[in-house]
């Protein structure tokens, strides 16, 4: 069982894992291995994912579809490969500060905690980025998805098999307050035209 509950994404993004791998969040330049980890899923597992019977070429497409600016994906790393993935997509308008996520793992790592742990990592990004709830579309068979989302305190609702599993973020007081301090900064900046040297007054 990886020990991961009380890990935290680094400043770098970059969170070292007790055993067992690396989890990091990603960028457009990891495109290729979010490709080959959601091509390595199975029928059964990519129908719990994308609730379809989604081709080869429909994850190609997928993929290319990514907004690299918009998401947040976390992947977690055994060597090059990448074993498990998060991703927080926008979701609905942006006033309701609501992002979805969704997530893989590779089967001979599951049951270990990765699961969960990519999704708190998720939630905390979230977080980071002011989100009120992210939102989670589980098929009501999804057993394992379920377990985890109701552990991770979610509010179910359910519509023609499928679960909308919402969960409420707390705000994140310090990133807030920092927000608050450079838009202050800025203000008081453009206000009394002072020069400005790496985000701070001089
Ligand atoms: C769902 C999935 C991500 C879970 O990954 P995982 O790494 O095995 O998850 P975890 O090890 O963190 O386990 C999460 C919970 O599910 C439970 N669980 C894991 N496998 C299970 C299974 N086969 N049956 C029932 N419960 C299971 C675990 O016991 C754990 O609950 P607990 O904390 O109360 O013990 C993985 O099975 C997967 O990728 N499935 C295919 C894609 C998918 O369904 N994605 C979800 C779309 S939103």
């Amino acid at each position: 069982m990886l020990n991961v509950s009380s890990e935290r994404i680094g400043k770098q993004g970059v969170m070292p894992k007790p055993a067992g791998g690396i989890t990091r969040v990603l960028s457009h330049r990891d495109k290729a291995a979010v490709l080959a980890h959601l091509l390595r899923l199975d029928a059964e597992d990519r129908y719990m994912r994308f609730f379809a019977g989604i081709t080869d070429n429909g994850i190609r497409r997928y993929v290319d579809g990514i907004d690299w600016k918009a998401s947040v994906l976390i992947g977690h790393f055994s060597g090059a490969r990448m074993v498990g993935l998060a991703e927080l997509l926008p979701s609905g308008p942006r006033w309701q500060r609501g992002m979805e996520l969704a997530v893989s793992v590779e089967p001979h790592w599951r049951g270990r905690g990765l699961g969960r742990h990519l999704c708190e990592s998720a939630l905390e990004k979230a977080r980071a980025r002011h989100m009120r709830c992210v939102r989670l579309l589980v098929l009501h068979e999804n057993t394992a998805m379920l377990r985890m989302v109701r552990a991770m305190g979610a509010e179910l609702s359910q519509e023609a098999g499928v679960v909308t599993a919402l969960i409420r973020l707390k705000p994140d007081m310090q990133a807030m307050a920092l927000a608050a301090m450079a838009w202050a900064e800025s203000t008081i900046a453009q206000a009394l035209h002072l020069p400005r040297r790496q985000g701070r007054l001089t």
